[in-house]
Order: structure tokens, then sequence, then C-alpha cells
């Protein structure tokens, strides 16, 4: 039988740019272990009719929440407690498809091997249920550890909202001009919990990216590519803090002035 990639050459682009991701995380020090997860929407680039009545791969798994906008849809999902680092080389084998049942609260592993997917599942679906709501055209979501961003959610002062948004903003004009609705702060809550996605779909509401205090971010894009591109952008500002702390300074940062005029110029 031919492989899933094999088959669906649209879905194999996708997937082929999560594993490009995957190891871009690994590269960064983002990943440690099984550190961090991806998803991708790959519903509009399958044979939905074919793959609805493909043989499971395992039992049918309860998600946690009803997803009314998941109805018929099919993922490519990060196995849990695989690593990024082989995500990259070999997707299929740490990641698999996954459908959702008619009840819009479980999934059935379908291809091509069954790999379960990520303990952040509840999280990840629940930020593509409500993509699909509003008509979005983003399909790919991402988890990750960027070390930098992460130590700055230690500092009570960085939790008020709007206070890290704002320092990283003026460190950089891109990160102004890329990450316009900026970060959403998410306060601590239990990894895979339905609370932490209930929380993280509310903050991506209003914001391009959220923080999971003192535990990584959450990123959205038309693919995984894009979504990687949003925390890169963050994480370059809060570099560029931290090494001007590190030289034994407080940097400046841009004026609000100089901020304005860019929300002006690019129309933010
Ligand atoms: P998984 O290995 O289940 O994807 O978990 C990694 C992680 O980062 C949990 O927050
Ligand atoms: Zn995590």
């Amino acid at each position: 039988m031919k492989s899933f990639l094999e088959q669906y050459p649209s879905a194999k682009t996708e997937i082929l740019k999560a594993a490009e991701v995957a190891g871009y995380l690994w590269q960064k020090g983002w990943a440690e272990r099984n550190g961090g997860n991806i998803t991708v929407n790959i519903t509009e680039l399958v044979d939905t009719d074919k793959l609805s009545a493909a043989p499971a791969r395992g039992p049918a798994t309860p998600i946690g929440m009803t997803l009314p906008h998941l109805k018929g849809t099919f993922f490519f999902c990060k196995g849990t407690n695989r690593r990024m680092r082989d995500l990259a080389r070999n997707p299929m084998d740490n990641g698999s498809v996954i459908r959702i049942l008619p009840d819009c609260a479980s999934y059935e592993m379908i291809a091509d091997n069954p790999v379960k997917p990520t303990s952040e599942l509840p999280s990840h679906l629940a930020i593509h249920d409500d993509l699909l709501a509003k008509g979005s055209t983003y399909r790919a979501v991402i988890h990750t550890h960027p070390i930098d961003i992460v130590a700055m959610s230690h500092n009570k002062e960085f939790l008020v909202p709007g206070v890290l948004t704002h320092l990283l903003w003026s460190m950089i004009p891109e990160t102004r001009a890329f990450c316009p609705k900026g970060l959403g702060i998410i306060p601590y809550q239990m990894p895979s919990s339905v609370k932490l996605a209930e929380e993280t779909v509310k903050g991506l509401q209003e914001h391009d990216v959220v923080l999971w205090e003192k535990h990584g971010v959450v990123a959205i894009g038309n693919d995984a590519l894009e979504a990687f591109d949003q925390v890169d952008v963050l994480s370059k500002s809060a570099q560029i803090y931290l090494q001007a702390r590190s030289m034994g300074f407080v940097p400046d940062g841009m004026t609000d002035e100089a901020m304005n005029e860019l929300k002006v110029a690019f129309n933010l």
C-alpha cells in the first residue's frame, strides 16, 4: 500500500514544512527531549470520503473537549514523547494522521503508524476549532520552549498584561511590524489540561502568540513555517534585551513615537 505522503502530495508539502520547523526548533535549543508539538489541519488536502472510511490504527480516544467545528477534519500531529529532531528526519514515524469522529469529542489514528498524538492535543485542537469558527486561513499550530522568553516569564514584572509585548516591540522594528498583536500571557496552568486549552484560545483571540508562564509559547500561521517565524521574531527581541542586560545596561528601547510611526506606516 502507498504511504500517506505518496497518496496526498499537497498534504506531504505541509507535513514536510512541519518537519523543517521541527529541525529549526531543535537547532534553536527550544526542543529538549520531546519538548514542543506541532499540528497541521490537512483536511482540505486529502480525500475526506476515502479517509473517513479508512481503518483506524487504534481505539477511539476522547479529546477531553467537544469541538463542533472539527466535524470531519483531519490533522497531522507530532507524537507524544517523540523528539523534534527525529520528526525532522522522519515525520511519519514520529507523528500520525488523526481523524475527528462525528461526536467532535474523540479521534482515531488513521495513518501511517499508530503514533499516539501529542499530550497537548486539547490546546491544539481547541485552537484549530476556533480558527475554523472564525473562517481563518491558518492551518498550523506550534508549541515550543524558547529559553529566552520562558526565562522572562519567571519575573512577575513581565507577566503584567502588555508589559512584555511593549518591551519586545521596542527592541527592534521588525517585532512591532510582524507581531502587531503582541504576546498574550497565560498564567501557569497544568500542561495538557483543558483549562490551559481554554485560556490559550482566549489569548490567541487578541494576540499573535501566547506565552504559557514558566513553560513555553504557542503560535499559529497559514503553515508551520509562518507559525515558527512568529516565535523567532519575538525570541530575537528577547535575545537583544538579554544581551544588553548581560553587557551591563538596560536597553533604551525604541520610543513610543518611533513605534507609533511604524504602526501608521504598516497600517497595523
Ligand atoms: P508531547 O511530547 O506530548 O508533545 O509534550 C511535549 C510538551 O512540550 C508538553 O507541553
Ligand atoms: Zn511544552
